[in-house]
């Protein structure tokens, strides 16, 4: 087989997005796919590395020998994360996690009627999943996230890098609808606090094996420190 240097590294990668339900037939979402965090999963499946792939709902086939856990909510993303967290070296938050959550879920289906010509949803915050795994004080894996930003999207990426305390931030401009949410195609800037990568547009597929390759490089740079 080819080559696997990273047999024996535990990845755990979240992908796609998360669902918040509003009633029993509704629910707040976004556009993602989960094709970069599926690509990644695979990249990373293919040098060796032990991966579990936390996943949002999404119509894509589960990549060969990689462990997938299905949530819907990101409370349940946040739950399956820190599980999986504690035993991993390397964790990537690819999901498009959303930030908010209705604050009373309705048991029956909202009805429409004739004096409520406006409905207003009470919103409340979400975990940070990815800020909760860098904080973790025991067995913190090297932490990688993604900012998908539509505007200053350098100076909003690291304000997140440093904010939420990861190793790595992986950034990308979703204003352009070729690159980002649900495309074939990404160019992402990583940085870290002291350098940046600059990966230039190509397949979610080869951007990913370009993005493990240099996610290792930095982990193993970091042990070593
Ligand atoms: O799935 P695709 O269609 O292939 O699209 C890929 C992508 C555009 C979704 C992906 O490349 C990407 O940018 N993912 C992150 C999307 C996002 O939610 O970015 P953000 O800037 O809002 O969040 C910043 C970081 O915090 C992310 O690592 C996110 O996973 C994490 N986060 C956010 C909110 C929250 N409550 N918990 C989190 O962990």
């Amino acid at each position: 087989p080819a080559q696997q240097p990273l047999q024996g590294v535990k990845v755990t990668i979240t992908a796609g997005p998360t669902r918040e339900a509003i009633d029993p037939v509704r629910y707040i979402s976004n556009h993602s796919s989960g094709k970069m965090g599926y690509a990644l999963a695979t990249a990373a499946a293919a040098l060796g590395a032990d991966v579990t792939l936390i996943s949002g709902p999404v119509q894509l086939a589960t990549p060969t020998g990689v462990t997938r856990i299905d949530v819907t909510t990101a409370e349940q993303m946040y739950v399956s994360s820190m599980q999986q967290a504690s035993n991993s070296d390397i964790f990537i938050g690819c999901a498009a996690v959303a930030d908010f959550r209705v604050a009373a879920l309705a048991s029956q289906k909202i009805k429409k009627t004739a004096d409520n010509d406006g409905l207003t949803l009470q919103l409340v915050k979400n975990p940070d999943i990815i800020a909760s795994v860098a904080a973790m004080s025991a067995q913190r894996p090297f932490t990688v996230g993604f900012a998908a930003e539509t505007e200053k999207v350098a100076e909003y990426a690291r304000q997140k890098l440093q904010k939420k305390n990861l190793n790595l931030i992986c950034a990308n401009d979703v204003s352009d609808p070729a690159l980002g949410f649900n495309s074939e195609q990404n160019a992402i800037t990583v940085y870290s606090t002291t350098a940046e990568f600059a990966l230039g547009q190509r397949s979610k597929t080869d951007l990913a094996q370009a993005l493990i390759s240099l996610i290792y490089e930095q982990y193993q740079h970091e042990k070593k420190h």
